[in-house]
């Protein structure tokens, strides 16, 4: 059901794909602190990779364009490690692999890569070690790495509530062509949802309940007139770059729909065809050297 390829070294190699929040509406915010959202989540084809590998000598080996940044966080303190400890613990075994992770999205940007890589982290080992889990028992340790984990095990569309823990799959009308920009600059998820007390967007009060146009058109109509990041506006007070960036994609040609991802600061188009997304991302790559610029296509289902 989720992929991944079997190496003859005896490895297996999964793809942890970038998440981009369609829209995100904080709904709330629960007594422990967790913020109550409404989220359409999608996903790329593209990512981060894991690749786990039979060993007497666990590690992590990390790898890739953003490697360097992660490379300065200890093994304990890396989503992937904890992720392998939390399936070995519970599985009642040794952490007895290696997983090299390829960094090729940026840390710390709202598209949910540790979150992916931790997800892709737990269904292969589920594959690796033959455990045969369901995905609730998978979804039960994902939450306890971190609210958009579980989410991250599915790797197609889905209408999340509570704090990402209540998922809902569904279908996108069709596969879009998608930019994701990012200013090469982290922001902490934390940091924005305690700006996020202190600004007036909140209380955003829709209750969707999943309700997801199957038409192309009405798609598109309802992202832009009935949809928002709510947490924009306080991803902007610590990374003015967003709003510079939203003001470049919305004015791209063919450009459908634009948004911040999560709790940004990665921001993304849509555009009918991957065709159409490259060739904006081409000429970004050029016009915005110091910017992240990838071009990919959202699964539809
Ligand atoms: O769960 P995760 O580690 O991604 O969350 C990081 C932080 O973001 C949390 O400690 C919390 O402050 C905030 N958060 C929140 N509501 C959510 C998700 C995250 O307030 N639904």
């Amino acid at each position: 059901m989720h992929g991944g390829t079997w190496y003859l070294d005896g490895s297996f190699k999964l793809h942890a794909p970038a998440k981009l929040n369609l829209f995100l509406h904080v709904t709330g915010q629960r007594r422990d602190g967790y913020h109550t959202l409404e989220s359409l989540f999608a996903f790329t084809q593209v990512g981060d990779t894991v690749t786990i590998a039979p060993s007497n000598k666990p590690g992590l080996t990390i790898t890739g364009p953003f490697a360097r940044e992660l490379n300065a966080v200890t093994c304990e303190d890396n989503l992937v490690c904890k992720a392998a400890q939390a399936v070995a613990l519970k599985a009642g075994r040794d952490v007895d692999v290696h997983i090299t992770l390829e960094k090729n999205l940026p840390i710390a940007s709202g598209i949910g890569g540790g979150s992916a890589d931790a997800a892709a982290v737990i269904l292969g080992l589920n594959s690796f070690w033959q455990l045969n889990w369901d995905m609730l028992t998978m979804e039960v340790i994902a939450l306890t790495l971190g609210a958009d984990v579980p989410a991250c095990l599915y790797k197609s569309p889905l209408y999340v509530t509570g704090v990402g823990e209540v998922i809902q799959v569904v279908e996108l009308p069709k596969s879009y062509g998608v930019v994701l920009v990012n200013p090469s600059v982290g922001v902490s998820t934390p940091a924005v949802f305690s700006a996020y007390k202190n600004t007036s967007s909140a209380g955003f009060d829709t209750e969707l309940n999943a309700y997801i146009p199957r038409d192309d058109t009405a798609f598109i109509d309802f992202l832009l007139t009935k949809t928002q990041n709510s947490l924009q506006e306080a991803a902007q007070s610590i990374c003015p770059a967003v709003s510079s960036i939203l003001d470049v994609l919305k004015k791209q040609p063919k450009t459908l729909f634009s948004q911040m991802s999560g709790s940004g600061a990665t921001c993304f188009s849509l555009f009918d065809t991957q065709a159409d997304a490259e060739k904006v991302a081409d000429v970004l790559k050029v016009q915005y050297p110091d910017w992240w610029v990838a071009a990919d296509t959202l699964q539809a289902r």
